[in-house]
């Protein structure tokens, strides 16, 4: 089926895409400018000990702080690879929308997404950067990062589902980020990736977000879709960033309650702390969730399944739904 859609923005839309091109136009990230490259890799933490994914279970208390330390190294350069993929897939895809005539009546938002695309590629060279900095190997790519760009690879008349999951996959990842490195004992070349990388998200997410406010109503069957996939593919997200096999293994644990690893993931996945870090992660987006409609409380069953009803709750009762003025974890106004 055709969608045909009026080619008119609206003034708020016009307003913020503006803004957003300006603000492109003027600076944008440099791979060799913006972080201080000549700091020592020797004996740094890469996130705070308290977001390990083992934190708050006995098993941290059965490491050694060496061991803590390189999962530190490892849980990060395990963000940064999966972001070198997932940046370079976006840009790939994006660029094929930009050849593509659904958005051709839209030249404001076809000139952010090039500028989008630049933006991508610089991250990706900079994670890249950052990961032989610290003397990281790549780590295996989780197949459904890669099949949700397989499967998006046919084009759509109006690729709104693949602007909606990569955002929210941009969000959630840079809450995460954000969370991670908030803290002065994590190497400053660290936090400077991923604070200069959010400059940009920034912008990236709140585009994302005014797509999605702007033509969920439009593409039909968008938002009857987004209903029913979302809840269960935020939850496959969280768990997926958490824990990792291979992070655990090349961090190599000498005590041997590390043998079980069912237990290890068990312990790590429904552990109190990891439950506060989610919840920080998932407010913004609950909220905007809640807003669009595509969080309705019809179909709240789908959302309990997915472990995310005792936060709906709180967003629910707390805001009702509101969003804030800037719903970034950081202060960085688009
Ligand atoms: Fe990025
Ligand atoms: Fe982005």
């Amino acid at each position: 089926m055709e969608t045909t859609l009026e080619p008119t923005l609206s003034p708020q839309f016009s307003k913020l895409i503006n803004r957003l091109n300006e603000v492109s136009d003027r600076k944008q990230m440099s791979v060799l400018h913006d972080h201080p490259w000549d700091l020592s890799p020797e004996g740094a933490w890469l996130k705070k000990r308290e977001n390990l994914s083992i934190y708050g279970t006995e098993f941290y208390d059965l490491a050694t702080e060496e061991e803590r330390r390189l999962l530190s190294v490892y849980e990060t350069g395990c963000w940064w690879h999966t972001f070198v993929i997932f940046e370079n897939l976006v840009t790939e895809y994006y660029m094929k929308i930009i050849n593509h005539e659904s958005l051709a009546p839209f030249p404001a938002v076809i000139k952010y997404m090039h500028h989008f695309c630049r933006e991508e590629i610089t991250h990706a060279l900079v994670f890249r950067k950052a990961m032989k900095h610290f003397s990281i190997a790549p780590f295996p790519v989780p197949d459904n990062l890669k099949d949700f760009y397989k499967d998006n690879a046919a084009l759509a008349d109006f690729p709104l589902k693949a602007v909606f999951l990569t955002i929210i996959i941009e969000w959630f990842a840079e809450n995460n980020a954000m969370l991670d490195c908030n803290n002065d004992f994590v190497s400053p070349l660290a936090r400077a990736v991923a604070v200069e990388h959010h400059k940009e998200e920034a912008r990236h997410i709140e585009w994302g977000k005014s797509m999605i406010r702007e033509f969920a109503e439009r593409v039909p069957g968008f938002l009857e879709e987004a209903q029913e996939y979302t809840a269960p593919f935020m939850r496959n997200l969280l768990d997926m960033s958490t824990v990792n096999p291979e992070t655990y293994a090349r961090v190599g644990f000498s005590h041997p309650a590390f043998q079980d690893q069912e237990r290890l993931f068990e312990a790590a996945l429904f552990c109190e702390n990891r439950d506060q870090i989610n919840r920080r992660i998932m407010e913004p987006l609950l909220r905007f969730f809640v807003e669009t409609t595509i969080y309705t409380p019809a179909l709240h069953e789908l959302w309990e399944a997915a472990r995310f009803g005792p936060a709906l709750e709180q967003v629910l009762a707390r805001h009702n739904g509101r969003p804030d003025a800037n719903d970034n974890l950081l202060d960085t106004p688009v």
